[in-house]
C-alpha cells in the first residue's frame, strides 16, 4: 500500500544533463503528483525565438522577442501516447526543444529578465496547491524559497556527456560526444554566472551526486528520504 505523506512541493536543481528530469518525473509518479519541467518553458520559449528568426547565434534580438512574449501559450498535456508533452500555443513541441539546435541557445534566452519574470510567475501559480515535483536550475532559491524538500544534484561532466550523447543517438541525432560535452559545459558556465537566478545549491538543499548510482538506487534514496521526513503517521 502506498504510505500517505503531507502535501509539500519538492524542488530539484542541479547541473544540465544529470538526470533531474527523469528523477523528478519518477517521484511525481509515484506520489501521484504533478511534474513540472522548467527546462521545457525555457526551451519552448528559444524553439520560438529560433522559429521567428529572433536568433542569430549568439545574438538575440531582444526587443522583439520582448514584444512577441505575450503571444506565447506554453502547456503541459498528455501526446497520444499519453506521455507528458510540451505545448507551444497548441502545438506538440517536445522533439524540437530537445535539438541540440535549441540547446546551444537555450541559456542565452534564459538569461532575460522578461523571460525569467513571465516563466517564474506561471511556475508559481502551477504550485499554489502544492503537491507539485519541479525541476530547473533556480526552484529552491527564486521560484519555491520555502519548499518543504530540495535536491541539488550534479554528477561528474563526462558521465552526464556520455549519458546524453547515448540519448541524442537513439533518438537518430547526429552529433559528436565532444559536441554534446561542450553544450554540456558551456550551459552550466552561463546558467551559474548569470546576473539573474543563477544556478546555486539553496542553503537548506541536499546534495545527490548520481555519478555512480543507478536510476533504482537514486529513486530509492530519494523516496526513502520523502518518507522519513514528511510521512504521516
Ligand atoms: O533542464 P534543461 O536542461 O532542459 O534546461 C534548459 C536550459 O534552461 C538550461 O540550460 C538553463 C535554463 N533553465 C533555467 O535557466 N531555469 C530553470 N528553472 C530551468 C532551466
Amino acid at each position: 500500500m502506498q504510505k500517505k505523506i503531507k502535501d509539500i512541493i519538492i524542488a530539484f536543481d542541479g547541473h544540465s544533463s544529470c538526470g533531474k528530469s527523469t528523477l523528478a518525473k519518477q517521484v511525481a509518479k509515484e506520489l501521484n503528483y504533478t511534474y513540472i519541467d522548467t527546462g521545457a518553458m525555457y526551451r519552448a520559449v528559444t524553439y520560438w525565438a529560433i522559429k521567428n528568426n529572433f536568433v542569430q547565434n549568439k545574438n538575440i534580438n531582444v526587443e522583439a522577442l520582448k514584444s512577441s512574449l505575450k503571444n506565447i501559450e506554453i502547456t503541459f498535456q498528455k501526446d497520444d501516447t499519453g506521455k507528458q508533452s510540451t505545448f507551444l500555443n497548441g502545438e506538440n513541441i517536445e522533439k524540437q526543444i530537445r535539438s541540440l539546435e535549441v540547446s546551444n541557445s537555450v541559456s542565452y534566452i534564459s538569461e532575460l529578465d522578461f523571460v525569467r519574470k513571465k516563466l517564474v510567475a506561471l511556475q508559481q501559480a502551477m504550485g499554489k496547491n502544492k503537491r507539485i515535483v519541479m525541476d530547473g536550475r533556480d526552484i529552491g532559491t527564486v521560484v519555491f524559497p520555502n519548499a518543504e524538500l530540495k535536491i541539488f544534484m550534479t554528477a561528474d561532466v563526462d558521465v552526464r556527456a556520455q549519458r546524453r550523447y547515448k540519448e541524442l543517438i537513439e533518438k537518430g541525432e547526429s552529433v559528436q560526444f565532444e559536441e554534446v560535452k561542450a553544450n554540456i559545459e558551456q550551459r552550466d558556465k552561463i546558467d551559474q554566472n548569470r546576473a539573474i537566478s543563477p544556478l546555486k545549491k539553496a542553503d537548506d538543499a541536499i546534495v545527490l551526486d548520481n555519478s555512480r548510482l543507478t536510476r533504482q538506487e537514486q529513486f530509492e534514496k530519494v523516496m526513502n528520504l520523502i518518507y522519513e521526513k514528511f510521512s504521516i503517521k
